[in-house]
């Protein structure tokens, strides 16, 4: 499998949201990803129901939606009624994180995880078997446009060796501060999903952007 890319819909222009769906579903793209943060777990609020509506209306591509919630159980079932493919929640937001991944997989959706930059890969080790995905942020969560952190290599290549000794099938998706100075190295690490918002949307021609991340290695 080639590395999955997930441009972030949080750099998009909004007042053309219609228009940058379009162009990600004409784009080599594999996901749309969705940030949804409620200005208390993190301090920044993006968007609501009614504009994940619009979004999952003209989405042709699986939605990856990174949920920067507290209580994130809270809304299995509405981000399941958007049509959500895969369901990430913050290991540092959910108490009873076992229990709320079974909910997320019986409602059908794939379930992630993610990690803030602070947070131990290790501390998934216990329940990888679980977890289809494990988003490693690459910056502090609320924000597009930050730099990314280079401690993150180091976590990736752990998280791998997890994976790999526990045979599971878990995808490491990178979010924050990437672009097409880190993601080959991400990738040799053990990446499986880049994350990219502002490197896409900043750029003079998103789709080509997309090609080239696709097509790094
Ligand atoms: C940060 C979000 C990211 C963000 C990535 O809290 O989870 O998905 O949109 O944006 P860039 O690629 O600009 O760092
Ligand atoms: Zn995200």
């Amino acid at each position: 499998m080639g590395t999955l890319i997930a441009p972030s819909l949080l750099a998009a222009d909004f007042g053309n949201l219609e228009r940058d769906c379009k162009m990600v579903n004409a784009s080599e793209a594999d996901w749309f990803h969705i940030d949804v943060m409620d200005g208390v777990f993190v301090p920044n609020i993006s968007f609501g129901m009614p504009v994940l509506k619009s979004i999952a209306s003209h989405a042709e591509k699986p939605l990856d939606v990174h949920l920067m919630i507290v209580e994130p159980e809270r809304y299995i079932d509405t981000f399941a009624d958007l049509g959500s493919d895969i369901l990430t929640i913050h290991y540092e937001a959910s108490i009873h994180l076992h229990r709320t991944l079974q909910s997320i997989k019986e409602k059908g959706m794939k379930a992630g995880v993610a990690l803030n930059p602070h947070t131990s890969v290790e501390l998934l080790e216990p329940i990888i078997n679980e977890i289809d995905l494990v988003c490693l942020m690459s910056v502090n969560p609320g924000f597009g446009g930050q730099r990314f952190i280079e401690a993150t290599y180091q976590k990736v290549r752990k998280l791998k060796t997890i994976i790999e000794n526990a045979d599971a099938a878990t995808l490491i998706e990178i979010d924050g501060g990437v672009t097409d100075q880190n993601a080959n190295q991400l990738i040799s690490c053990g990446a499986d999903v880049l994350v990219a918002g502002s490197y896409v949307f900043s750029s003079n021609d998103p789709k080509v952007t997309l090609s080239g991340l696709k097509n790094l290695s």
